[in-house]
């Protein structure tokens, strides 16, 4: 048996035979079997240890509806690993300053699924390569606390952290991976404008909201012979303002991918006239842009946002339908609207896997990585090709050609055919 143990010993710690003999002679057989026996506990209890694993989850950016969703499944599935979940608040403020780090356990996030926003709290000014801090003076300045967060992240025990984020907040995981920080990103955009998923959560709400809208507006668009130019959200992509147009019965719909010209809207509003439809409804996207124009902003962004908050396209285009026509035309702004409430089924669903997902990445150590939707199933890709660029609508693809083929203008010209 001696010598059994000694071949053990010698294959398993590389411990050299005369040492080992030492060991047997000096103690005894007995007293070797102790020490192999509490070994043994003390290997069983360190893997115990290790496998009590502690992450850190943050929301970023704009929020969407199905981010409680995502919380809820994350801390629902780490639980049954024996991990322990904290939530950054506001982003990565809580990597910043421990009282805004909180501890979440099944029992706190019971219930939130169908809310909407984010118990976390999100920011789109909380970039930590590039954050706006005040001073003591009251004047603000960018400065770079990314180092800082790498080192409280590390000096917390965190094993990984999961950001839930758009493009932007998905950017920053990225160089947070680059630095080192095990990271896996989790899409979510009410615009839906992440090329390596097929789908974002909150998009689908977005969606039905503005569609639901639209159905409202045809009533009092009809009663008062009025043009009605609805905008929504879409910086880049018209993804909302297509499926939403389409379904909601719109009769010019205007996205950034295609740059509209006031001839083909108007001719598409007096075509309606000369069917004896007195009103028309104009869904436009807030990144859309005339042909000879650019986006519509609204001034020249705010301190610690790389982007400019857009907004005002729809005035203009009613404003120049109403010069052109000398027809009654009123804009409204759908904003926020789109952004709120509580996650349809699609979007809670498609949350829950996501967050499900992130954890099995997050078992299996896959880091730097994305979760993504790519029905039926669930994958992942490495978040530089996720951030590399947008999901754009194609002029060609069906639902385009869907909506020219039931009569809705696209803005461009030559693509119009009046029956
Ligand atoms: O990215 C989502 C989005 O909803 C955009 O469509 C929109 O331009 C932006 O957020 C608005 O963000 P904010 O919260 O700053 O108004």
């Amino acid at each position: 048996m001696v010598s059994g143990l000694v071949k053990l010993w010698e294959k398993s710690c590389q411990i050299k035979r005369q040492h080992l003999l030492f060991i047997l002679t000096t103690l005894g057989e007995e007293r070797v079997l102790l020490s192999f026996f509490s070994l043994f506990l003390a290997l069983t209890f360190q893997r115990t240890l290790t496998t009590m694993r502690k992450i850190v989850i943050s929301t970023g950016g704009g929020d969407a509806p199905g981010l409680n969703a995502v919380i809820f499944a994350v801390v629902n599935s780490a639980a049954r690993r024996g991990w322990e979940v904290y939530g950054s608040r506001s982003g990565y403020k809580g990597l910043l300053d421990p009282d805004e780090l909180v501890r979440l356990t099944p029992e706190d996030v019971e219930g939130i699924t169908p809310i909407g926003g984010t118990i976390l709290g999100s920011t789109n000014k909380g970039n930590p390569f590039a954050m706006p801090v005040e001073n003591l003076a009251g004047e603000v300045n960018v400065v770079d606390v990314s180092d800082r967060i790498l080192k409280n992240f590390n000096r917390m025990g965190f094993y990984c952290h999961i950001a839930v984020g758009g493009d932007g907040s998905l950017e920053i995981a990225h160089r947070f991976a680059e630095k080192g920080m095990p990271v896996i990103g989790v899409p979510k955009t009410i615009d839906n404008d992440l090329e390596a998923t097929d789908r974002t959560f909150g998009f689908d709400t977005a969606v039905a909201t503005a569609t639901e809208a639209l159905d409202k507006l045809h009533s009092t668009a009809k009663s008062h012979d009025r043009v009605m130019v609805v905008e929504v959200m879409g910086r880049e992509s018209g993804w909302i303002a297509l499926y939403s147009g389409i379904s909601g019965g719109a009769d010019v719909i205007l996205i950034p991918e295609i740059p509209f010209c006031y001839d083909a809207i108007c001719e598409k509003i007096s075509d309606n006239e000369l069917h004896e439809k007195h009103y028309s409804i104009v869904v436009v996207a807030e990144g859309a842009k005339a042909e000879d124009g650019g986006v519509v902003s609204r001034g020249n962004g705010e301190v610690g946002r790389s982007e400019v908050v857009l907004g005002g396209i729809g005035e203009c285009v009613a404003r120049e339908i109403r010069r052109r026509l000398g027809k009654d035309t009123r804009s409204l702004v759908l904003g926020h609207l789109q952004r709120g409430g509580s996650p349809t089924t699609f979007d809670r669903l498609l949350a829950l896997r996501f967050g499900a997902a992130a954890m099995r990445l997050a078992d299996a150590g896959t880091f730097d990585h994305m979760v993504a939707s790519n029905p039926p199933t669930m994958t992942s890709v490495p978040l530089a090709d996720a951030i590399r660029s947008r999901k754009k609508v194609d002029p060609g693809s069906d639902k385009v050609l869907t909506a020219r083929e039931i009569g809705i203008c696209l803005g461009d010209r030559q693509e119009y055919v009046p029956y």
